[in-house]
């Protein structure tokens, strides 16, 4: 089901880029790099006081010559693990971070140079934390921009039909945002960042910690805003649903470094394999050494559920089943699909691919 669904998505980048839907560029990020000087602490009330007279500083590279670039309407997942340098980037491209090198240009603007103009050109979310005012109701804050981006009435109230069509706004327009729901505080962020209808929308994490519907619904409307308003979009996640759901072409990063950049369905067909069953058992039995016999080495087991990641391509999930229940009552089970975390592993385990990938 998800392998049509990626292969309509891909097919769908390359009419969209022949067709010219997909336009010329529009940001352009060159040996971009992040270094952060972290203080160093010396253990201790003697290492504290040396530290207030005596400051050390080890460098931190957070991101590391980074190169690439982005075409006008791309949807544009960049993933890593946690750490990665992910946020740093965003930050750097949405002007909030000086680089320490490297080039990035945005429309024929640099970002942190010509931070007022380029505001009006973009929007940002941060899934962590919201721009909006905490004490006032949503559509305060959302007058309040309307007239700080001297948005017309009728391009606000076009924007504030097509918010309510998909993300049902109305529910907590009158409420302040601090009584929110995160899934509703989200709602609201995105909104308020499409209101002066950007040509880019920089997303960190919009899915972190919302439920299954929540999420559903937030893609649906960045997929729509997409399609109908030609917005490029850049979004970085954990969750490799999002980037099925959306993205044709993927970036990740690791350890600050570009690991790969092409279409999700290269990637999945390179280093993809990798699932994980979850099983849920009232056995106190441990199948250890059943599922060590098939090769499986990476299993944990929390009291309740067995967590078991294996390669799909050298156990299937039948043989798994099969050997655990000639040992235990399985009460319940799941399959989840690759994680990022475990593509990333596999970049390392088979370089050369990785860098074949990478296109280095
Ligand atoms: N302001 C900062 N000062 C020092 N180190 C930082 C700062 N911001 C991020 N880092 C470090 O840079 C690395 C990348 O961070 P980040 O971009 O937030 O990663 P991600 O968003 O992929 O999880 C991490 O090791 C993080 O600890
Ligand atoms: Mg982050």
């Amino acid at each position: 089901m998800n392998v049509c669904f990626n292969v309509r998505l891909d097919s769908l980048y390359y009419w969209m880029f022949l067709e010219g839907v997909i336009g010329m560029t529009l940001i352009k990020v060159d040996e971009l790099t992040k270094v952060f000087q972290r203080q160093q602490k010396t253990p201790g009330f003697a290492g504290t006081m040396k530290d207030l007279f005596y400051r050390q500083y080890t460098d931190k590279v957070a991101v590391d010559s980074i190169s690439f670039e982005i075409g006008r309407g791309e949807i544009v997942g960049y993933i890593g693990p946690n750490g990665a340098g992910k946020s740093t980037t965003i930050k750097m491209l949405s002007g909030i971070l000086v680089p320490t090198s490297g080039i990035v240009e945005v429309g024929g603007l640099v970002p942190y140079r010509s931070r007022k103009e380029y505001s009006r050109r973009i929007g940002v979310v941060f899934g962590q934390r919201t721009q909006l005012w905490w004490d006032i109701p949503v559509s305060e804050s959302f007058r309040l921009m309307k007239y700080m981006y001297k948005i017309s009435d009728q391009d606000y109230k076009r924007s504030i039909e097509l918010f309510s069509d998909i993300l049902d706004i109305d529910e907590f327009m009158n409420a302040p945002v601090r009584q929110l729901s995160l899934g509703q505080r989200m709602r609201a962020d995105l909104c308020a960042a499409l209101l002066h209808n950007p040509d880019i929308l920089y997303l960190d994490e919009p899915t972190i910690g919302l439920d299954v519907v929540v999420k559903e619904n937030i893609r649906e409307f960045i997929k729509q805003v997409n399609l109908e308003r030609k917005t490029t979009v850049i979004l970085t996640t954990h969750d490799m649903s999002d980037i099925e759901k959306l993205c044709s072409r993927v970036i990740v990063i690791d350890r600050g470094k570009l690991m790969y950049d092409g279409v999700l369905n290269q990637l999945k067909t390179i280093y993809g394999s990798g699932e994980t069953m979850i099983v849920e058992t009232a056995d106190p039995v441990q199948p250890w050494d059943e599922l060590a016999h098939l090769g499986i080495d990476d299993f944990d087991y929390d009291g309740k559920s067995i967590t078991i990641k294996y390669d799909k391509t050298v156990v299937n999930s039948t043989a798994i089943l099969r050997v655990l229940m000639s040992k235990i009552t399985i009460t319940d089970f799941v399959v989840h699909p690759c994680e990022i975390e475990q593509i990333i592993r596999k970049m390392y385990e088979n370089p050369l691919s990785a860098a074949v990938a990478a296109g280095s």
